[in-house]
């Protein structure tokens, strides 16, 4: 058989191979074979010494023609191929484009924000400014300059959490605060001699057993006005507005003499029971109302200590809850469910 023979036969056995290729991993084992670089094809070229010089003109010009049409008949079944796998693909794996997407979890305020704000609004309302007052607390502010000083029994109203220093700060021992009260001295010391109308919302840490009615950790809402002639009247319209806003209108509100060393007169502040309406029941202990808040005019002594001579200013403060209000508003039976980080819970407000 001639070279040229030769040529002819690996050229009609390589075009008829490629017929029979149907995967994209035959084509790339045919390729390898006939136009590889050690393929049956190419290995072709080394049979050019062997001709005549009259020859290989003509063998190197065949050569080139069988190369360029393998290589076009290669492309085209290699596209042929790949559509083919690529509509085998579509047909097998199908996107249901009809299924519904997975919902978003966008998440909301907690209860307790909720509450605060609505809270800040209400006061805002009547004038009343937000001022932010620490959570670690000097004890002067705490207890001292609030007329409680270290011997007052007092003291023991607010179990506390101190804070460990290794060496006292030299303005005195640092606790976190078991009220809000504190920052009544530290607006009152920024602001002399202005009159003062401000909520100091905030958390207060008390050093106690965690009951479903009591946290070691929980929200006030201190309230102080301080005015020239400012008396309880202005006290009890401004909590009787609160509580109309806040649990809607028509509740009954009333005071209660009580002590604390900071006001004077101090009162206790109930409203008639949000779930029996006053007739008695279980939320309420069978006497009709609920306590609200612990308030009272600004003592004497506290009014000086903040700067402001008490001849000639008065003032009155109260201190309510944020989580008590908001368990008698929303029938929530445990105060440990706002810390218990449960979705179940946080997603109901
Ligand atoms: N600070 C008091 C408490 O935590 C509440 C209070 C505030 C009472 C303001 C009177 C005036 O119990």
């Amino acid at each position: 058989m001639s070279i040229f023979d030769e040529l002819e036969g690996i050229h009609a056995e390589a075009l008829q191979a490629l017929e029979t290729a149907a995967s994209s991993a035959a084509l790339d084992a045919w390729y390898t074979q006939y136009l590889g670089r050690k393929g049956a094809v190419t290995l072709q070229t080394r049979s050019i010494g062997k001709l005549s010089q009259e020859e290989r003109p003509e063998f190197g010009k065949r050569i080139n023609e069988i190369k360029q049409q393998l290589e076009a008949a290669y492309a085209a079944q290699s596209q042929a191929l790949k559509a083919a796998e690529l509509e085998a693909a579509l047909m097998s794996d199908t996107i249901d484009i009809t299924l519904p997407g997975r919902p978003v979890n966008p998440g909301h305020l907690h209860l307790t924000t909720q509450t605060l704000r609505q809270i800040y609004d209400i006061f805002g309302r009547m004038g009343f400014e937000v001022y932010e007052a620490p959570d670690v607390e000097l004890e002067t502010y705490n207890f001292d300059l609030l007329n409680i000083p270290d011997y007052h029994p007092a003291r023991d109203m607010w179990d506390t959490f101190w804070i460990d220093q290794k060496q006292p700060a030299p303005d005195g021992r640092l606790l976190l605060r078991t009220h809000t009260s504190p920052g009544q001295m530290r607006v009152m010391r920024e602001r002399y001699p202005e009159p003062i109308r401000v909520i100091l919302p905030g958390k207060c840490y008390r050093y106690e057993q965690i009951t479903a009615r009591s946290e070691h950790q929980f929200y006030q809402v201190e309230g102080l006005a301080v005015g020239k002639h400012i008396t309880m009247t202005d006290l009890i319209g401004t909590l009787t507005q609160f509580v109309n806003l806040f649990y809607g209108p028509g509740h009954k509100m009333r005071v209660r003499s009580s002590y604390f060393p900071f006001t004077e007169p101090s009162i206790e502040v109930d409203m008639d029971c949000i779930l029996c309406g006053g007739a008695g029941c279980r939320v309420c202990k069978y006497t009709g109302w609920l306590e609200i808040a612990g308030a009272g005019m600004v003592h004497p002594v506290v009014l000086k200590n903040g700067g402001y001579d008490p001849d000639e200013w008065s003032g009155f403060a109260f201190g309510p809850g944020v989580e008590r209000p908001a368990m008698m508003k929303y029938g929530i039976s445990d105060i440990r469910l706002f810390y218990g980080n449960d979705l179940r819970f946080a997603q109901q407000f």
